[in-house]
């Protein structure tokens, strides 16, 4: 696909619901009382994984329209073992946090996906689950990971890297332990999952730094109202503040603290920002964006802001490249077993488009200039992040640029480029 340069973004937009939270919905739903009616939910592949392997556990799941399903519980216990594999096709969320529920139930459970999902570890949820008494086998720390469940004990766990996708799992799978599972964590990562099984009724506390769970009776979820999803958000946010005269309004978007850290960098670069209209859905902060055009200067981004902006990482090495002066990247060695090595894809895709980045064992160094980036050609990998990270490339581009595997985008948001191009004034 050819995205040729842009002259601003103006304009109102709404995104897709918040991908991580439709997955939790689906889920908690799913070993949930009654019906569940998820509204705004993120239709994408990957959250269609999540809907496709729980049908495949015998759970009900009607589509009323495009983002509004109704998932009917079959309590906590009631999933079933399916005939064949479990194909969580791209979706490291749909393998991780699924694993966790079924820990608790009767039967054995074959989790995989596509060759992306296969090189990825899961060793860090079998290390854990298997401490709590369930019977877990892996391909070498990779998936397939074969789980089977069954009278769980609790556990203390002090995750060795952060992860809210870790946290998750053993969260679902204390909500069948005997005793509080507690799980510590490095740094704060996205907390969805301990808001989301609280509103379900689990017995959840919290302190900064850790989140335990006792053992659920039953949960029951009734509505989920999906905010728009922060990192679909984020695309449009880098692409107005980098694009003189434009003027966005993003409206209905998940603004919890936990996600927003690019907005808070890129706010330190110098970026006009407002966030207007906060409330609260269903315990999760919501409110429209307004970006404004800004000269950004250069900033680093420290170990302990990486959690809070690890799907934005790529897009805030664009911003970088156009902000003033030296900027760093520090502590994200995570971004190494994302969808690809974003440490690799991110550096090799700008470094064809003309921008003066460097990789690092754990990050990266952009030597940015506010001029425009050449542009050229680049692939997306595969990487849903990446291929938004080249589309938003060639609009700020002198010359355009040249996506391969563009259509990537729809592992997490299927009407990306329609809705750019709705905002895009050349
Ligand atoms: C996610 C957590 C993050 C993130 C992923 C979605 C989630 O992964 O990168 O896109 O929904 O919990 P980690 O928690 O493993 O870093």
């Amino acid at each position: 696909m050819r995205i040729e340069p842009a002259a601003a973004i103006v304009g109102h937009i709404a995104v897709p619901g918040d991908k991580s939270i439709s997955h939790r919905a689906v889920m908690i739903g799913a070993v949930g009382e009654g019906e569940t009616t998820i509204r705004g939910f993120g239709r994408s592949e990957d959250t269609e994984s999540t809907m496709a392997a729980v049908r495949g556990l015998g759970v009900m799941v009607e589509e009323e329209d495009v983002d509004t399903i109704h998932v009917q519980g079959v309590g906590l216990r009631g999933l079933r073992q399916p005939e064949g594999v479990i194909d969580c096709g791209n979706s490291g969320t749909t393998l991780r946090l699924l694993a966790g529920l079924l820990a608790g139930q009767a039967g054995r459970f074959e989790l995989s996906g596509d060759d992306s999902l296969r090189g990825r570890p899961v060793d860090r949820i079998a290390t854990p689950l298997a401490e709590m008494g369930a019977r877990v086998a892996t391909a070498d720390g990779k998936p397939p990971l074969v789980v089977e469940g069954g009278g769980l004990k609790s556990i203390r766990y002090e995750l060795p890297v952060a992860s809210a996708q870790v946290k998750s799992c053993i969260l679902h799978a204390g909500l069948y332990a005997e005793g509080r599972t507690t799980v510590v964590e490095p740094l704060p990562t996205r907390d969805h999952t301990e808001l989301m099984l609280e509103a379900a009724g689990a017995p959840v506390t919290r302190r900064p730094d850790r989140v335990s769970i006792g053992p659920a009776e039953r949960l029951r979820l009734g509505e989920v109202d999906v905010p728009g999803d922060f990192s679909a958000a984020a695309p449009f946010v880098v692409a107005a503040t980098l694009l003189p005269g434009s003027e966005l309004t993003i409206h209905d978007v998940g603004l919890n603290p936990r996600r927003t850290g690019l907005l808070d960098v890129l706010e330190r670069m110098g970026a006009r920002i407002t966030a207007m209209h906060r409330h609260r859905s269903g315990g999760e902060p919501v409110g429209d964006l307004l970006v404004q055009s800004a000269q950004l200067v250069a900033t680093t981004v420290r170990p302990e802001e990486v959690p809070r902006m690890v799907d934005e990482v790529p897009l805030f090495a664009l911003a970088a490249a156009c902000a003033r002066g030296e900027s760093r990247v520090e502590g994200a060695r995570e971004l190494r077993v994302k969808e690809t090595d974003r440490i690799e894809t991110v550096t090799t895709s700008l470094r064809a488009l003309g921008i003066r980045i460097r990789k690092r064992d754990d990050g990266f160094g952009v030597r940015g200039v506010p001029t425009r980036p050449k542009g050229g050609g680049m692939s997306s990998h595969g990487d849903h992040r990446i291929a938004m990270l080249g589309a938003v490339a060639g609009l700020v581009s002198r010359e355009g640029v040249e996506l391969q595997d563009a259509e990537a985008v729809a592992v997490s948001f299927p009407g990306f480029f329609e809705l750019l191009d709705s905002v895009t004034q050349r």
